[in-house]
């Protein structure tokens, strides 16, 4: 059993739900390979195995379906000029302040000091607002001020046509349900904005977009996602007793629309995104002192079929699909996390940053059907995905290789399922242990708040 440390920055700066303790995995992959040695995941997730291998001179093959693990690995993979992030950020905020719709909404004249500053957010209950909050940029107080105001959004109408904006229809999703689709202004996942922060999203989102350094334009973009879900109708105020009236998170991982809103200015989000301590600038910096930098990915089938792994490998599709191109016997180690029965939605809860980066680049697209996930207790079939999964993982399996599982479960069908998915392969079962975390990760979010929250390691071995 190892501790879990505490995460670089650049770990715990885009929101994944489910991400594993980086530190332990490194020290599982490290025991089971030497170096130049070929780690495999099929379901990457946020990337960790990726990075811990690179860190420690294995060659990692990622493959995901999410076009965000995608975009992440394209992200860290560049060095970048931090200078140049930080002016264009600027630049980018500093326009975007000039516009009328900035001025007509997110700004107000301090009650302390009488000069003109942003509010960094307004509280909604049952389309009223009762109060906004800001800090002042001049005299630096802090003030929340009660109101009452009927909300009012501004006409989509003055919108500027010729600005991209995301056309994802919110009745595609799964698991937005009917009640709230229904309560949805239209049938459109931008619904669970307001339409001034659609709005001023969408700026930010063209200027970046429209920028041509293309080396910072990807680290822009991944503080532009961390201000998509930050300032959408689904963040819930914090109780006046947290003391922290100028943030909040998105509740819990789930499509919502609470009677309590939390309306953040997404140009102040942005900023922080960047620029604040969780923020972007900072991932950076964690990523330079981690890994070496930059890291030369390749993402050809072909070269894996000639069997010369000698970079690290993103693949963005189905791991059955993927996994059928790879060699047999090419591989030395399999780490894995697969998805959990029915806690996490991935893509679904993913789209409202992949509607974006679908804009961004159309490589950020995937086919999002063979997801694999657990849906109406269709346990059958869940096992059947997983067990194609794992017998594909078998063959590329060098003899003598081990394939190690984290499952995390309180449904007993559940783990029934994955039992089945594994009996039906050739895999030698030779243990398994309990590795307690630190924190409760967002995958177990059905857990209870306090319990101590274990992940199971399943222990696999390929005979010869
Ligand atoms: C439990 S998460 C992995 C989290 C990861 N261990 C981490 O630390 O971030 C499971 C992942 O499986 C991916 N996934 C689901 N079905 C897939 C498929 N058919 N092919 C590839 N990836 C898939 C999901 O997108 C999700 O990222
Ligand atoms: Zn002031």
């Amino acid at each position: 059993m190892y501790k879990e440390e505490k995460r670089p920055a650049f770990y715990r700066n885009m929101k994944y739900w489910g991400k594993k303790p980086h530190n332990i995995w490194r020290e599982i992959i490290s025991e089971n390979t030497k170096k130049n040695d070929i780690v495999l995941d099929p379901f990457l997730g946020s990337g960790v195995s990726f990075f811990e291998s690179i860190k420690i001179d294995r060659i990692p093959i990622g493959i995901d379906i999410n076009p965000l693990t995608k975009f992440l690995i394209d992200t860290y993979a560049n060095e970048i000029n931090i200078e140049e992030l930080e002016y264009y950020t600027n630049k980018i905020i500093d326009d975007i302040k000039k516009i009328d719709i900035y001025n007509k909404n997110y700004v107000i004249r301090c009650t302390n000091c009488n000069k003109y500053t942003d509010i960094y957010n307004y509280k909604h209950r049952k389309n009223i607002i009762y109060e906004v909050a800001y800090k002042c940029k001049e005299c630096n107080k802090t003030i929340t001020k009660e109101v009452e105001n009927e909300f009012e959004d501004i006409s989509l109408k003055k919108y500027d046509k010729n600005l991209l904006t995301p056309k994802k229809r919110a009745s595609c999703v799964n698991s937005i349900s009917t009640n709230i689709l229904d309560k949805l202004d239209e049938d459109s996942l931008s619904s669970f904005w307001t339409n001034r922060n659609n709005i001023l999203l969408s700026l930010i989102f063209n200027k970046i977009n429209d920028l041509e350094k293309s080396s910072i334009k990807n680290y822009l973009m991944l503080g532009f996602l961390k201000t998509v879900h930050l300032t959408s109708k689904m963040c819930i105020p914090r109780s006046p007793k947290s003391k922290r009236p100028l943030s909040t998170s998105w509740g819990r991982p789930a499509y919502m629309l609470p009677t309590k809103q939390f309306e953040q200015n997404p140009i102040i989000s942005f900023y922080k995104s960047i620029f604040g301590r969780q923020g972007v600038i900072n991932a950076y910096k964690s990523l330079k002192n981690h890994i070496k930098l930059p890291i030369e990915t390749k993402n050809s089938l072909n070269e894996l079929k000639n069997k010369k792994i000698d970079y690290p490998n993103f693949f963005l599709g189905d791991s059955n699909k993927i996994l059928k191109k790879i060699p047999t016997g090419s591989v030395d180690f399999i780490i894995t996390d697969p998805p959990y029965g029915n806690i996490i939605n991935y893509i679904d809860l993913s789209y409202i940053w992949i509607m974006w980066l679908e804009l961004f680049n159309s490589k950020y697209s995937s086919n999002y059907n063979s997801e694999i996930i657990l849906n109406d207790n269709n346990y059958n079939s869940y096992s059947e995905d997983l067990f194609k999964i794992w017998d594909n993982c078998y063959r590329v399996l060098k003899n003598n290789s081990k394939l190690i599982l984290t499952f995390h479960s309180d449904n007993t069908q559940e783990w029934n399922a994955l039992k089945k998915s594994i009996e039906k392969t050739k895999f030698k079962f030779i243990g398994n242990y309990l590795q307690k975390n630190k924190r409760s990760s967002e995958s177990n979010v059905k857990a209870k708040k306090g319990k101590a929250i274990s992940d199971h390691y399943i222990l696999l071995e390929k005979g010869r």
